[in-house]
């Protein structure tokens, strides 16, 4: 019998102390928020879920923001408990917080750990003052610091990010925050360049040129010295952005690039669910009232349940794992070639050396790798 495809939850806590400039997620300034009803509807939304695909068990629970190490402990704690009795975990589940790095939060590592979590992921972004002004965080370098070896000692597994491709940032400068970070030894590093999102602070800031961001050719030099620096250091990337000792790949964020099946809860989550055969796309409502009216109304908190076609599956199949340094498979069999005009197109990309095609495996090549959008809408046109 075949083995059932592996499956994780999110959770999205959607609140932040402040808003950074340079964020589009689906976040809100933090307020009073009633906990229990919180607590309740997520457990609702989880029930729902479940009871369409707990004959499996979770590789993973990830609690992703906004910034859940606001959370209360008790909600935390509760949504743990509630996945172990509706699925179970199963052996060396991964059970991933995001956290800020403020004083105030590192005071609650160890419980977050005593509850379940056994691996943080930190929102470090710059241990460089001035960087860290300019991302609007409320921390400063010696507060992160404090937080990541404050998630040393409580965590196992934690990763932290950092956000490079700054304005005026040379790659000496980058080179230098860098190995700082590498100082660290960190099992997991996950190294974002700035983007500048639709709609944020730092959109109205480049159009009235307050600042301009990097050009092309400094941010590709930016991402090359990035592989450089971290493979020498043993931190090789694994996806584009993201880098591990071996065992240290996040497994929660692996069932995305792989596109395997992962339960989305909390305003603004999205999933993708392996029912009866079928690939089906839900997304929750986006705003912290209608979620949880939805939930108390409806029993889940889904605004869009979507069964996917085998088109719109291969476009995510190829945008999600041709990120990933191992790649995709891609057999004689796959759905792929049945349009031979998209095979040629394949062909064209190996041949100039974007893409690696090896016993059934796609990959990108480092050429290929900076390109990846381009490459992806030239194989599906
Ligand atoms: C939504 S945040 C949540 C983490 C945490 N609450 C925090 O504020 O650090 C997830 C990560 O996405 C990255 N990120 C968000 N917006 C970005 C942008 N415009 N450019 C690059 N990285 C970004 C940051 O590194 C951030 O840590």
């Amino acid at each position: 019998m075949n083995e059932p495809p592996p499956i994780g939850v999110y959770v999205h806590w959607p609140y932040c102390a402040r808003i950074c400039p340079y964020c589009d997620f689906n976040v809100y300034k933090n307020k009073q928020i009633d906990a229990e009803r919180w607590l309740h509807a997520l457990k609702r939304d989880l029930k729902y879920w479940a009871a369409k695909t707990n004959e499996r068990k979770l590789v993973s629970l990830y609690f992703g923001g906004g910034t859940p190490s606001l959370a209360p402990l008790d909600l935390v704690a509760g949504v743990i408990e509630t996945c172990e009795n509706l699925w179970g975990f199963e052996a060396d589940p991964e059970i991933t917080l995001e956290a800020n790095p403020t004083d105030a939060e590192q005071a609650r590592f160890q419980n977050f750990a005593d509850a379940g979590v056994n691996r943080l992921s930190l929102g470090v972004q710059s241990l460089n003052d001035e960087a860290l002004k300019f991302l609007g965080r409320d921390h400063d370098a010696a507060a992160a610091r404090r937080a990541i070896e404050a998630a040393q000692s409580a965590f196992k597994h934690y990763t932290f990010d950092l956000i490079y491709a700054l304005p005026d940032q040379s790659e000496t400068d980058w080179e230098r925050d860098l190995k700082d970070a590498l100082s660290f030894q960190p099992p997991h590093l996950s190294l974002y360049q700035l983007t500048i999102e639709p709609d944020t602070a730092f959109e109205k800031a480049v159009a009235r040129k307050a600042w301009t961001p990097p050009d092309e050719g400094l941010s590709a030099d930016l991402f090359a010295l990035t592989q450089e620096v971290t493979s020498a250091s043993g931190l090789p990337a694994y996806e584009t952005s993201n880098h591990a000792h071996d065992g240290e790949a996040s497994k929660h964020n692996l069932l995305y690039w792989r596109y395997q099946d992962y339960i989305g809860v909390g305003p603004g989550a999205h999933g993708r669910i392996t029912l009866n055969g079928k690939r089906v796309a839900t997304e929750t409502h986006r705003t912290p009232e209608d979620y949880l009216t939805a939930v108390e109304q409806h029993g889940h908190g889904a605004a869009l349940v979507e069964t996917l076609d085998q088109e719109a599956q291969l476009a995510e199949r190829l945008s999600m794992g041709l990120r990933l340094k191992e790649g995709i498979p891609l057999y004689a069999d796959d759905y792929f070639y049945t349009d031979d005009a998209r095979a040629n197109r394949l062909n064209e990309l190996v041949r100039d050396g974007f893409l690696f095609l090896d016993c059934g495996t796609l990959r990108a090549t480092p050429k290929g790798a900076v390109m990846l959008n381009s490459l992806i809408s030239r194989l599906l046109t």
